[in-house]
């Protein structure tokens, strides 16, 4: 009797210890969720209040009232500064506390408080998109190996813009001046912009391009601004490269006759000269010209101490011809064997530009006879129609073009 009383009693204690773990492990359960519900509401309040910092500054900015844009005329000995408002007049005003003085620099921008016109901030100086636009910061993808030929050219084209860059030293041991700038010469198709793209990839300094045209503007002192410009941003970006491509369409020779329009492009031309003369050569900006027209451009242009070397690169040797095809061809799929140096020995007078052309057209006949890859053939038949091309377009009388 005791026994069984014992045994109900273990059972009942057994039971109440199962129902409690449940009890536990489901209290537990809630337990967790409810922690987890507290640390997502405190970083949705983390959050929001984040927000609400944000929209109060916002709002604060939209309640400021706007500044004033000025120029700085003068620095007065008592901490007051001149400056010259976009309305108009001159006024002296005091300037914030906040403003390093080094930083009022004479002619900077300064943008000023609308009440007590207190300088409050300089601002950087303002950059035309189209000189801006003109640092080139991803670098072509042309290196010293596409160009074919050429070796001398390039060779001096680097001892004339680079050693002076990089190796300033060199020349002061001497004791020359570096050339300031480089003139490209040479007919159309023979490399010329193709050279400075290799530089500009290979160059570790800042390399500035733009064509000549894109400095004839529409506003009368328009082109001269730009030029003037960009010649400082080279400055602030220095070791820099400026190249201006086509430049025979701003240095053209400066006539008596000329039309309002003709003018114009004469004061980019002047600005010009005078940026070409208004930094030391050793200074570390270097120009690179380009020109198919060497006989019209300005004679001002050409004397020493502005384009003072320049590189004459005339249409391709035998030699050169054979780079050139070697170069073009090695991107082709070709069947068989073709004879590079027969291709060279047949184009006699071709431009790099016109061998391109050949390699294409080749490309072109392959694809229109159905097969993916090029023979010797296509290469004859292409050479046949480009070069007929190119000798019509010489031969062709003036008058039976427009007869
Ligand atoms: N020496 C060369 N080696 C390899 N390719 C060349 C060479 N010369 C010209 N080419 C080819 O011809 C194309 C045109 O050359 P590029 O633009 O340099 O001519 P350019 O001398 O600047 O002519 P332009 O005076 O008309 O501006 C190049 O993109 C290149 O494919
Ligand atoms: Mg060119």
């Amino acid at each position: 009797m005791d026994n069984s009383h014992e045994k109900e009693l273990t059972s009942e204690l057994k039971d109440t210890i199962t129902y409690l773990e449940e009890k536990n492990g489901r209290l537990t359960a809630e337990k967790n969720k409810a922690v987890d519900e507290y640390n997502t509401t405190k970083s949705e309040l983390y959050r929001v209040q984040k927000e609400l910092r944000r929209l109060k500054t916002e709002i604060e900015r939209m309640k400021s009232p706007p500044l004033i844009v000025g120029t700085l005329r003068d620095v007065l000995s008592d901490d007051r500064v001149v400056v010259k408002s976009s309305t108009g007049p001159d006024f002296v005003v005091s300037v914030s506390e906040m403003l390093p003085k080094n930083e009022l620099i004479l002619g900077s921008r300064v943008s000023m408080n609308k009440q007590t016109l207190a300088v409050m901030d300089v601002l950087p100086s303002p950059v035309d998109p189209i000189v801006s636009g003109a640092e080139i910061i991803e670098k072509p993808d042309i290196t010293y190996e596409d160009v074919g030929g050429l070796r001398n050219q390039m060779m001096e084209l680097r001892e004339a813009v680079e050693d002076p860059l990089l190796r300033p030293e060199l020349y002061k041991k001497v004791g020359i001046e570096p050339p300031k700038g480089v003139l490209l010469v040479g007919p159309p198709g023979t490399g010329k912009t193709l050279m400075a793209k290799a530089v500009a990839n290979a160059t570790r300094a800042t390399f500035i391009r733009f064509v000549g045209s894109e400095l004839v503007q529409k506003y009368i002192g328009e082109g001269a601004r730009l030029v003037r410009e960009l010649f400082e941003l080279a400055k602030e970006k220095a070791p820099s490269i400026i190249f201006i491509d086509e430049l025979d369409s701003v240095g053209a020779k400066r006539l008596d006759s000329t039309t309002s329009g003709d003018r114009e492009v004469q004061r980019t031309l002047m600005q010009l000269l005078s940026e070409l003369d208004g930094f030391t050569p050793t200074g570390n900006v270097k120009i690179i010209g380009a020109t198919n027209r060497p006989d019209i451009l300005d004679d001002a242009l050409l004397r020493p101490g502005r384009f003072d070397r320049i590189i004459d690169i005339g249409l391709p040797d035998v030699d050169g011809r054979e780079e050139i095809f070697k170069i073009h061809t090695s991107y082709m799929s070709i069947s068989g064997h073709i004879d590079i140096k027969t291709l060279a020995v047949m184009t006699d007078g071709a431009s790099g530009a016109e061998i391109r052309s050949i390699c294409t057209e080749a490309g072109m006949l392959a694809i229109r006879d159905g097969r993916d890859c090029v023979t010797m053939s296509d290469f004859e038949r292409a050479k046949s129609k480009v070069m007929e091309v190119e000798k019509n377009k010489v031969s062709r009388p003036p008058a039976l073009m427009f007869a």
